[in-house]
């Protein structure tokens, strides 16, 4: 099976799970978030993506999941699953839950032979508007590689973290792109070799050492809710007016960014980065019905960081997932003046004067 480069469904369906060695036990992994540069918005059915899109893996930012499998002392199809979030019964998270062991059930059958009780927390405070969806999918989809392990020993790493992928996938698109790191690229794009709609690949060109450390520091301009979920903004992509260019449109811009990625061309990657970030927006903007997600401190410290940057010998930029906080990117070598300038000019905005310094790192890991 590993021979085969690219893997489809099929692939990934678990044969030979008659003689279950699992009683019970549990499984911890953490996961962290990512930051799409390229953006994925608008997808088909069961989260495949339109376009191909390429994120930096957050180091800081993470969650870690605990889940606690026994066996059922009597078969039935229905999940029965029991959710934690830090520490208290959480029902909210449920359904999403059980619509996520529904998608992934035929490719993990042993799923509907236990009761499970999953324990989550995130490194970064609730309700801060960070998505904790991808570094949650993930981290339940490590989990659940993990007992799929114990009852097929053969699988090798490289399948493992490919139908983790997978598995996240189907929880959250984005979270496909958090199992490794520091770049991953998920979906269909000719230059990258063994792409795939259904997981993410590790970027796979030698990087140009500017991105080796990159900084992300994520200022919290807004913590409420948001008013649109990102299921709803896909969905609005399908009848949009602008929506076929902007695939197009993301197909070239990554091609343009691998060459960045490889040459170091900050200016170039400043002027493409931020260009994504401001057309996700506008496709918010431009869709029937239209929405805005940003707030005015989203945009007084884009602003901010054009100013400082017109004056100042910088290389500092912004890019936006959808939402109103701001990832301020730089690289290492401008970390100190960078941090100064953040904290002096742009704190102001955020709420509580809130923000969380992260860098790239590794991808998903199980802990124990
Ligand atoms: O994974 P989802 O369905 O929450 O979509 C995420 C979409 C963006 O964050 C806006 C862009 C991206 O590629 O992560």
């Amino acid at each position: 099976m590993e021979k085969k480069f690219i893997l489809t469904e099929k692939d990934f369906i678990l044969k030979n799970t008659n003689t279950p060695i699992l009683h019970n036990g549990s499984f911890t992994c953490k996961s962290p978030s990512n930051i799409a540069l390229i953006k994925y918005w608008g997808k088909s059915e069961l989260q495949i993506p339109k376009n191909p899109s390429i994120s930096f893996t957050l180091n800081n930012c993470h969650t870690i999941t605990t889940l606690e499998y026994s066996e059922k002392k009597s078969s039935s199809q229905d999940f029965e699953i029991t959710v934690f979030f830090e520490g208290t019964l959480n029902e909210e998270f449920k359904p999403k839950i059980e619509l996520f062991f529904k998608r992934i059930v035929t490719y993990v059958p042993f799923i509907s032979n236990f009761n499970f009780i999953i324990k989550t927390e995130n490194s970064f405070p609730h309700s801060s508007g960070i998505a904790s969806s991808a570094s949650g999918f993930s981290a339940l989809a490590m989990c659940l590689m993990s007992m799929e392990k114990e009852f097929n020993s053969q699988i090798t790493e490289e399948y493992l973290i490919k139908k983790a992928s997978f598995l996240a996938r189907l929880g959250s698109g984005s979270a496909a792109r958090s199992i490794q790191g520091p770049i991953v690229v998920w979906g269909k794009h000719p230059e990258i070799e063994n792409s795939s709609n259904l997981y993410g690949t590790l970027f796979p060109f030698k990087l140009h050492p500017i991105f080796e450390n990159y900084h992300d520091v994520i200022l919290l301009v807004y913590k409420g809710e948001k008013k649109i979920s990102s299921t709803v903004g896909h969905n609005l992509m399908h009848e949009h007016p602008y929506a076929k260019q902007r695939f197009i449109q993301a197909n070239d811009n990554l091609s343009k960014l691998i060459e960045i990625l490889k040459n170091g061309h900050l200016n170039s990657f400043i002027s493409l980065v931020e260009s994504e970030a401001l057309t996700l927006h506008a496709m918010m903007l431009t869709s029937d019905p239209y929405f805005i997600l940003m707030k005015p401190n989203t945009l007084k410290i884009i602003e901010k960081i054009w100013d400082y940057r017109k004056n100042n010998d910088s290389n500092i930029c912004f890019t936006l997932d959808a939402g109103a906080n701001i990832h301020v990117l730089f690289p290492d070598e401008e970390r100190e003046k960078s941090l100064g300038f953040i904290e002096k000019e742009l704190l102001e905005f955020c709420e509580n004067n809130h923000f969380i310094s992260d860098n790239l790192g590794k991808g998903a890991e199980v802990i124990s």
